[in-house]
């Protein structure tokens, strides 16, 4: 009974020290809303999560125009980045697929495809003067301008490629231009299909400040029946592309919440 008094006692506290700061009093009813109904029903509960985009107001996290929260072109403009330099790599592949189901089906979305091949292996002696090489300091700017990140990372040895690791590593020298950026992430690989490299690469944005969604984990199991890829890499499998469909939505939902944020 003590012990249910206590407990009692301390969510009075924590609810009035929530009513009484006016910056976190708005996002209470939102997470709870989010809780029971993932309780209830996950498919709800993504519905509830992706169907309008958010924003933040004094009355809480609001639906929000894709027009109002993505600025005033409207545009949300993806910077994809492959990690395999493969002729016919499934990792581009997919995100040529990507480009594809954005424009069917998502048409405030863009997707520019970065090029990671011709970075120098980090070295800091190659900064000179708080300038980095040209073709860095060109991939720096792409990302910087980007409004969210798409990867598509392969597994090596449980974990990123290494021209891979090294872009990201380029680009979070000072001044990170990796920081709050929304990202989301797709692999293809063995049996775990490639998840490995996905959760390292989580595990690097925690200190690169990437803002990843959590869900759908796009992880394809590229050797196992049916078939998901012919021979030169194009995606071949519907049920990856709605994957991938899904995971584009749910990236456009992140950036248009975290904008309407900042
Ligand atoms: C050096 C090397 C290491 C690899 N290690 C793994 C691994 O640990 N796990 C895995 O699932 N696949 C591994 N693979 C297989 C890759 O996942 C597979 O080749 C995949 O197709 C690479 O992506 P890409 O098609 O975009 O080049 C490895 C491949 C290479 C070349």
């Amino acid at each position: 009974m003590r012990c249910a008094m206590a407990v009692a006692a301390s969510l009075r506290l924590c609810f009035s020290s929530l009513s009484s700061s006016s910056g976190h009093r708005h996002r209470l009813p939102s997470a709870l809303y989010l809780t029971a109904a993932y309780r209830r029903n996950a498919k709800a509960a993504h519905d509830a999560f992706h169907a309008p985009d958010w924003k933040c107001s004094r009355r809480g996290m609001v639906a929000a125009s894709g027009a109002d929260a993505a600025g005033s072109s409207g545009v949300i403009k993806i910077a994809a980045i492959s990690g395999s330099l493969r002729r016919a790599s499934f990792h581009a592949g997919m995100i040529r697929a990507a480009i594809e189901i954005a424009k069917e089906n998502i048409p405030d979305v863009e997707i520019e495809v970065l090029k990671i091949g011709d970075l120098p292996f980090v070295n800091t002696d190659l900064e000179v003067d708080g300038r980095f090489p040209e073709v860095v300091e060109r991939f720096r700017a792409k990302v910087l301008q980007a409004d969210s990140i798409l990867f598509a990372c392969p597994e090596y040895n449980y974990s990123m490629s290494a021209v891979f690791k090294n872009s990201i590593d380029w680009a979070s020298r000072a001044p990170n231009v990796w920081a709050e950026k929304p990202a989301a992430i797709m692999s293809a690989g063995g049996n775990f299909g490639g998840g490995r490299s996905s959760y390292h690469l989580r595990q690097s944005g925690v200190f690169c400040d990437l803002r990843f969604i959590n869900k759908p984990e796009v992880f394809v199991r590229a050797f196992e029946p049916p078939a998901k890829f012919d021979a030169d890499g194009n995606l071949i499998d519907s049920a990856t592309k709605d994957r991938i469909k899904d995971l584009l939505f749910s990236l456009r939902s992140w950036t248009l919440r975290l904008k309407s944020c900042s």
